[in-house]
């Protein structure tokens, strides 16, 4: 049985309290509620970092230069509860906090489109026994939807892949396989990708897809 977690404010609490001790940013009492992008992402970069490349430290995914509707869709919905609630889902539960902290969808934009302009930096890869060439073989079932260089669909909601770091890629695809995400009745897009994830028999099989995705053109 998958266990949702209804939205609700205990559970922000200890998340907050871990980005205190993660990220030293106990000193930021919540972000000022502002319309300029720059001073919205001072929060973000407390764990995505500077230029948004990630930290995989905080297991925080590179988000520069993902597409602004898709960084928008993934706030709305961790602020509405759509992500983040699992109670499997620790990661999600840092982030959940923060888009709530924003407090408009015009500063959910503003952020948003920000983050989307930041230029893309490829990050070094960690997996070390990913097999490509069967990778490839099974990306066949990615592509309608992700892309042909997974670059992404907006058509499909999909996002890129092929600018995302390897460990934030495997640990998607173990959420989405054992359902911690895409089962939420809120995460209407997640609910498509899930069952791309179950074609997947095993990790080796994500380790291969993720070699594959990784030897792809931005
Ligand atoms: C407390 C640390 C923390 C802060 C601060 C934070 N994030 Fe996150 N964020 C995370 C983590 C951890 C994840 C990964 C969630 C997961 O594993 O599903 C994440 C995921 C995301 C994602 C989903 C990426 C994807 O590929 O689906 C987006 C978009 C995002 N964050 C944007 C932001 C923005 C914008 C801000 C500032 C308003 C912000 N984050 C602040 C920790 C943080
Ligand atoms: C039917 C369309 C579809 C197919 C086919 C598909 N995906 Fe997805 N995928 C999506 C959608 C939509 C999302 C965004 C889910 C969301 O909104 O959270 C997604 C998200 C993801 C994510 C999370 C990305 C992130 O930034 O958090 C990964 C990883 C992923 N897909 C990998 C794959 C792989 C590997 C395959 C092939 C085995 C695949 N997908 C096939 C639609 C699809």
């Amino acid at each position: 049985m998958t266990k949702i977690m209804a939205p609700m404010k205990a559970r922000t609490v200890p998340a907050l309290f871990v980005l205190c001790m993660l990220a030293s940013a106990c000193s930021v009492a919540g972000p000022a509620p502002t319309p300029e992008g720059h001073e919205l992402f001072q929060l973000c970069s407390q764990c995505h970092g500077p230029t948004a490349a990630g930290n995989r430290a905080v297991n925080a995914p590179e988000i520069a230069g993902l597409p602004q509707w898709y960084i928008e869709a993934q706030l709305k919905k961790f602020k509405q509860g759509g992500r983040g609630t699992h109670f499997d889902d620790l990661t999600g539960m840092q982030m959940r906090p923060m888009a709530m902290s924003l407090a408009t969808d015009a500063e959910i934009a503003v952020v948003s489109e920000y983050v989307s302009k930041l230029p893309v930096v490829k990050p070094a890869a960690e997996l070390k026994d990913g097999n490509a060439e069967h990778g490839k073989t099974l990306f066949a079932t990615c592509l309608a939807c992700h892309g042909p260089q997974a670059g992404g669909m907006e058509a499909m909601k999909a996002p890129p892949l092929n600018h995302a770091s390897d460990w934030y890629l495997f640990a998607s695809l173990k959420k989405f396989k054992a359902g911690i995400r895409g089962t939420n009745p809120l995460d209407v897009s997640g609910a498509t990708m899930r069952p791309m994830s179950q074609t997947l028999v095993d990790e080796q099989a994500m380790k291969d897809v993720i070699a594959h995705i990784g030897t792809l053109q931005q």
